[in-house]
C-alpha cells in the first residue's frame, strides 16, 4: 500500500511537472513547425474548451494557415455568445503580432487551468479565434534574411501585399452614400470585378470572415505604435490628411482607445513616436488614429471586415520595430497583456438578442438591425447596419447612449425599441430581444435562412 502510496504521489507529482512544463512558454520567434506544435501544447492542456483548425487554402508555399479556438463549445456558435478574432503576421516581416498571440493562447489555458475567473468567464461568454500567422511565408523570408529589412517578407509568395489584396468595398460605399443608396452593409454580393487576383491567404480568410458571424476583430502588424480605426480608405483618395469618418466613427474611437489606454504606453503622450511628424501625434491622441487620416490604403483586411459582414476590426501597430529581437519578446508580453484581454471583453459593449416569429417562436435570420442615435434628443441614423445570424441571434457594438433600435425583415412587420445603454466591463451585452409579426402567413413557408454565404457570382469571380 505504502509503496503504491508513493508511487502514486510520485505519478501525481510527475503529472503537475509535466503540465507545468508542456505549457512553459520560450520567448522566442517560433517557426512555422514550432508554431503549430505551440497551438498542439496548448490544446493537449486545454482540450476541453479549444480547437485547432486550419483554414481551406494553404500559403502559396504550401504552408498551413493554422488557428486555435477558446470557447466552451469549440467548433460550435453558441446562441447569444459573440465571436472575436485577433489575426496577426498578415505582413510576414511584422512578428511580434505573431509571438504575442501564440503568447496569448498559452496565457488563456493557463489562467483557464488555474482557476482564474475573469479568464473563465471571458472564456464562457464569448468564442475567440486567434490566428498567429496569416503569412507564413513572408515571415520565413524575413527570418532567413536576419529580419532587418522594412520590406523584405511584408508581402506573399507571389508578392503581394495581403494588405491590399481585399476587395475595395470603400469605393462601393462611398458611390452608395453619394448616390443616396441605403445599403450600407454586406456589400461583397455587388463586387464585380477585382483590381489583383485574390491571394490563397486572402481568400482563406475572405471565407473565415463569411463562414463565422465575427463581432469584433483586430489585426496586429508592426512598424509604429498605435491602434488604427476605420477607414483605411480616404474618399477623395487624397493619399494621407483626410480624416475618413466610418458611421461608426464614436464605437471605433472607443474600441481603438481600449487598446491603447491598457497598454503600458501606446497612449502615453510623453512617450517618443517612431521618428516622422505623424507618428509623433499618435501618442497625444491616445495612442489612436483615424486610417485615411494616417495614410489611404485600398484593398485593406480591416475595411473589408466591417463593410463585407457584421465584424467591426482595428489594425493595431505594436511597436517602431517590425522585427524586434527574443530578449524583448517577454517584455512585450508584459506591455501588451492587459490590453489584448481588454479589447476582447468588448466583444460585450451594446445590445444583443434575439429575432424570432412571434408567432410560431422559430428565430429568424438576415433580419436588419438600424440604431439611431438618440441621446440627449439627437436625431442621428448610424448608417451600418447589421443583421441576424443563423440562429437569430445578433449583435450590436454601441457606446453608452441612448439609442431607438429598429427591426426590419421582408416577411414581417418591422419593430422598434428604445434602448439605453450603459456598458459594463465583465457583463454581457444588454439583452434586447424584437419578436416580428409575419406578413403574411402565406409566406413565411419559404423560409428565411442565413444567407451571409459567398454568392454564387462572388464564388465564380475568386475561384
Ligand atoms: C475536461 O472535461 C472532462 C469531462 O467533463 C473532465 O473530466 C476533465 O477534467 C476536463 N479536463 C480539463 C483539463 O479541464
Ligand atoms: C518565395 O520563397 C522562396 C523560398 O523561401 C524565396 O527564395 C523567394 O525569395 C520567395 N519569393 C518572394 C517573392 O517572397
Ligand atoms: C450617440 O451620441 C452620444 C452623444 O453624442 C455619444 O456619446 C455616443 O457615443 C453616440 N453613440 C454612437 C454609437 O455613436
Ligand atoms: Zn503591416
Amino acid at each position: 500500500m505504502v509503496r503504491y502510496a508513493r508511487i502514486s504521489r510520485f505519478v501525481s507529482l510527475f503529472f503537475v511537472l509535466f503540465v507545468r512544463e508542456t505549457l512553459q512558454f520560450q520567448y522566442k520567434h517560433h517557426s512555422n513547425e514550432e508554431l503549430i506544435e505551440t497551438l498542439e501544447e496548448v490544446h493537449q492542456n486545454c482540450p476541453n474548451v479549444t480547437r485547432i483548425y486550419e483554414l481551406s487554402e494553404r500559403s502559396v508555399r504550401g504552408v498551413p494557415l493554422w488557428l486555435i479556438e477558446f470557447a466552451n463549445m469549440p467548433g460550435h456558435h453558441e446562441r447569444l455568445k459573440p465571436e472575436f478574432k485577433y489575426i496577426a503576421n498578415m505582413h510576414g516581416n511584422e512578428v511580434l503580432g505573431r509571438e504575442l498571440i501564440l503568447r496569448l493562447a498559452v496565457y488563456l489555458c493557463e489562467a483557464y487551468l488555474n482557476g482564474d475567473k475573469e479568464i473563465q468567464s471571458l472564456i464562457s461568454m464569448t468564442r475567440i479565434h486567434l490566428m498567429p500567422s496569416m503569412n507564413p511565408d513572408g515571415w520565413q523570408l524575413a527570418t532567413d534574411t536576419g529580419g532587418k529589412d522594412y520590406l523584405i517578407g511584408r508581402t506573399n509568395n507571389n508578392s503581394i501585399d495581403l494588405n491590399r489584396n481585399f476587395p475595395d468595398l470603400d469605393r462601393i460605399m462611398f458611390s452608395n452614400e453619394l448616390n443616396h443608396i441605403h445599403h450600407n452593409h454586406h456589400l461583397l454580393q455587388d463586387v464585380s470585378s477585382l483590381r489583383q487576383p485574390l491571394q490563397p491567404e486572402t481568400k482563406a480568410v475572405i471565407r473565415l470572415i463569411m463562414a463565422i458571424p465575427f463581432v469584433l476583430s483586430a489585426n496586429l502588424h508592426g512598424g509604429d505604435l498605435v491602434a488604427n480605426y476605420p477607414y483605411d480608405e480616404s474618399r477623395s483618395g487624397a493619399q494621407q490628411d483626410e480624416y475618413s469618418v466610418a458611421p461608426d466613427d464614436e464605437t471605433f474611437r472607443h474600441l481603438a482607445l481600449s487598446y491603447s489606454l491598457y497598454h503600458v504606453d501606446m497612449a502615453d503622450p510623453k512617450r517618443k513616436g517612431c521618428g516622422d511628424s505623424r507618428s509623433d501625434q499618435f501618442a497625444k491622441q491616445g495612442g489612436i488614429t483615424n486610417g485615411a487620416q494616417w495614410y489611404n490604403l485600398q484593398g485593406g483586411m480591416q475595411d473589408f471586415n466591417y463593410l463585407s459582414s457584421n465584424d467591426f476590426e482595428i489594425t493595431l501597430e505594436l511597436g517602431c520595430e517590425k522585427y524586434p529581437p527574443n530578449h524583448v519578446l517577454m517584455h512585450e508580453w508584459k506591455r501588451n497583456k492587459n490590453a489584448l484581454v481588454n479589447f476582447i471583453w468588448q466583444s460585450h459593449i451594446g445590445i444583443k438578442g434575439m429575432i424570432y416569429n412571434l408567432k410560431t417562436k422559430e428565430p429568424i435570420s438576415n433580419a436588419i438591425i438600424h440604431v439611431r442615435n438618440v441621446t440627449n434628443g439627437l436625431h442621428k441614423d448610424i448608417k451600418h447596419d447589421v443583421t441576424s445570424v443563423h440562429d437569430g441571434d445578433y449583435y450590436r457594438l454601441l457606446t453608452p447612449g441612448q439609442y431607438k433600435v429598429t427591426v426590419t425583415h421582408e416577411k414581417f412587420y418591422p419593430r422598434s425599441k428604445i434602448v439605453v445603454v450603459k456598458n459594463s466591463l465583465y457583463m454581457p451585452a444588454l439583452r434586447v430581444d424584437f419578436g416580428l409579426r409575419p406578413l403574411s402567413p402565406l409566406r413565411i413557408q419559404e423560409g428565411y435562412g442565413y444567407s451571409m454565404q459567398i454568392s454564387n457570382s462572388f464564388e465564380s469571380l475568386i475561384s
